[in-house]
């Protein structure tokens, strides 16, 4: 069933256990995170990102509609975001496409900016039913702050960690429901070879009230991110690895049979590698028997 991932991340917080989060792109990731999930007997968020909707010429609309079908199909409870949206016209359009949660990416903006833009897209978002995540990634981004990381730094880059009392202002100051924040991961990494900064999320965890979220999960390692969740990170969001089984499969599967036209025939299996990395996510992050 397609359920809300404000409540599945609550639910999730209260226990102590974690939520994993994937990036679709096309019809076959979705099918994969339910079938996943199903396999796991564990609960998932499809999150469409809005590098994914420009992929869709920019509509929301219809990969909305066929994640949101998938979900509503599944034995197992998935939930339906908008990830990284900077775009406040897309942040407009969620409510209407189904979207019960967003992000609202403003991290490249200096410090006051990005709480000021929040703040408006939490407004927006609670009005409309929405639950809101944000992100606080860059260290020391505050005026007049003397720190050597000041000024714009890739939230995700591997040396970026965000300021719990920062952190703490700043989700006083935007209502967000949930933050993302930089300890060590980093967005797009092909292989699990990223150290987090666990001292650093325990410290963030009791510096803020809301539920913390880890981007880049796909290169972290399965103990990392079982850590991770023990001291406190809640949503793990993973996109890369599913795209790395895909075209894996692709790739093998099209050495191996040049001739083959049907996108069935290899689309199939690149399905299933797919499903099976989801599983595997939940198996680590979720908790053991079910959601
Ligand atoms: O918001 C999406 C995630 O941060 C995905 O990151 O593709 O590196 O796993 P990843
Ligand atoms: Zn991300």
């Amino acid at each position: 069933p397609l359920v809300g991932t404000g409540e599945l991340v609550a639910r999730a917080h209260a226990a102590g256990h974690g939520v994993a989060a994937f990036n679709v792109i096309t019809l076959e990731h979705a099918e994969a995170v339910a079938a996943g999930a199903e396999a796991a007997g564990a609960a998932a968020v499809l999150q469409v990102s809005e590098n994914a909707v420009r992929f869709h010429g920019g509509r929301l609309g219809p990969v909305a509609a066929a994640a949101a079908a998938v979900a509503r199909a599944s034995s197992a409870p998935l939930a339906l975001h908008l990830d990284h949206v900077e775009s406040p016209e897309l942040l407009r359009a969620a409510p209407g496409a189904g979207f019960g949660s967003v992000m609202f990416d403003a991290s490249k903006l200096p410090y006051a900016e990005n709480v000021a833009a929040t703040a408006e897209a939490v407004r927006f978002g609670h009005a409309h039913g929405m639950w809101v995540e944000a992100e606080l990634g860059r260290v020391g981004g505050k005026p007049g702050d003397p720190s050597p990381g000041r000024g714009p730094l890739d939230a995700h880059a591997p040396g970026a960690r965000t300021d719990p009392e920062e952190a703490r202002e700043y989700v006083a100051a935007t209502g967000v429901d949930a933050l993302a924040v930089a300890v060590g991961s980093s967005h797009a990494m092909t292989e699990r070879t990223a150290a987090l900064d666990h001292g650093l999320i325990g410290e963030l965890r009791r510096a803020v009230p809301v539920p913390l979220v880890l981007h880049g999960s796909s290169g972290v390692p399965d103990g990392e991110l079982r850590r991770a969740v023990a001291s406190g990170m809640v949503k793990i969001n993973v996109g890369t690895a599913l795209n790395a089984a895909l075209t894996g499969a692709v790739r093998a599967f099209l050495e191996r049979e040049p001739r083959v036209v049907d996108p069935r025939r290899y689309l199939a299996p690149a399905r299933e590698a797919m499903a099976e990395t989801v599983a595997s996510f939940l198996r680590t992050v979720s908790p053991a028997g079910g959601p």
